[in-house]
């Protein structure tokens, strides 16, 4: 009896030890708290979302939900999906909404936390999630995080944005330059990624900017994406260590 209450109070304080060992952190992982964290990044054309993607995912334990790579998949396979989504996405545009909804409806896990990547990207993206999360009892979004970056800084690192297609890696030849001279002969420039289509998925981003803010009021975290991405990503941690 003694035995199983000491057992029962070493677990109850197991999980609380290790929030508090290494880093102060006020948010444990997803997979240590009660309801499984559901997040949304946002930003314009090249705003660091991806790159940001790769530390959330991993700190707390999110399935990653990128739109925009989920369609280039579907497009590199041919499926029904990629056919109706290309002539859009090669001429910068946004897809329609109700191919997108397809995707996210069919994708969204029931059981775990997640983070989606450039979705929703309209007002009629936002509405739809709501309603598919109400569906699917996974209750609300609980943050967005908005990188706000500015314009001019963006072209640039569009134009200088390098995959790796083997990999899917991302480069930049200025602020990220691959060291390894095999894997640079073989990086690849994404078709949308010149000076002229982001000027039309710019001019996309801002059309629906507002609106797709709004749908979510204080949910949204502004975070100056101008930064570092070493700083950028302790800005986005303070934010969701804190919810
Ligand atoms: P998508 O793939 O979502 O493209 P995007 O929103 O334009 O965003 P990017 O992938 O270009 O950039 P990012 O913000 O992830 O930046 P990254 O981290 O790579 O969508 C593509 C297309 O698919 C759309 O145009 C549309 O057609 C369609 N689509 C997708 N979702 C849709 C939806 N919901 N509805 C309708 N259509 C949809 O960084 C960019 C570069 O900058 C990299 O080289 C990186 O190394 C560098 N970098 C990153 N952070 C920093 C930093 N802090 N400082 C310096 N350099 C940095």
């Amino acid at each position: 009896m003694l035995f199983r209450s000491l057992l029962s109070l070493l677990l109850l304080l197991s999980p609380t030890l290790s929030f508090t060992s290494s880093t102060p952190n006020l948010r444990s992982p997803s997979s240590l708290s009660a309801s499984p964290l559901k997040l949304i990044i946002t930003g314009a054309p090249a705003s660091g979302k991806g790159t940001q993607c790769l530390s959330l995912k991993n700190r707390y334990d999110l399935t990653h939900l990128s739109t925009g790579d989920m369609l280039r998949m579907a497009v590199s396979n041919g499926t029904p999906t990629g056919l109706k989504a290309k002539e859009f996405m090669d001429a910068g545009k946004l897809v329609p909404d109700e191919v997108v909804c397809g995707i996210i409806s069919e994708s969204l896990p029931k059981d775990s936390g997640f983070l989606l990547d450039g979705f929703p990207r309209t007002e009629s993206q936002a509405t739809t999630l709501n309603a598919l999360m109400e569906e699917k009892g996974l209750g609300c979004i609980d943050c967005v995080i908005y990188l706000d970056v500015e314009e001019s800084s963006l072209v640039e690192r569009v134009t200088g944005r390098r995959i790796d297609p083997d990999t899917g890696d991302s480069y930049h030849i200025k602020f990220n330059p691959c060291t390894d001279p095999e894997i640079s002969k073989r990086l690849t420039q994404r078709s949308d990624d010149t000076e002229e289509k982001v000027k039309v998925r710019l001019m996309e981003f801002r059309s629906n900017v507002e609106a797709v803010n709004g749908a979510y009021g204080e949910k949204v975290k502004r975070v100056d994406g101008n930064k570092s991405v070493e700083e950028v990503w302790e800005s986005i941690r303070e934010i969701v260590d804190s919810i």
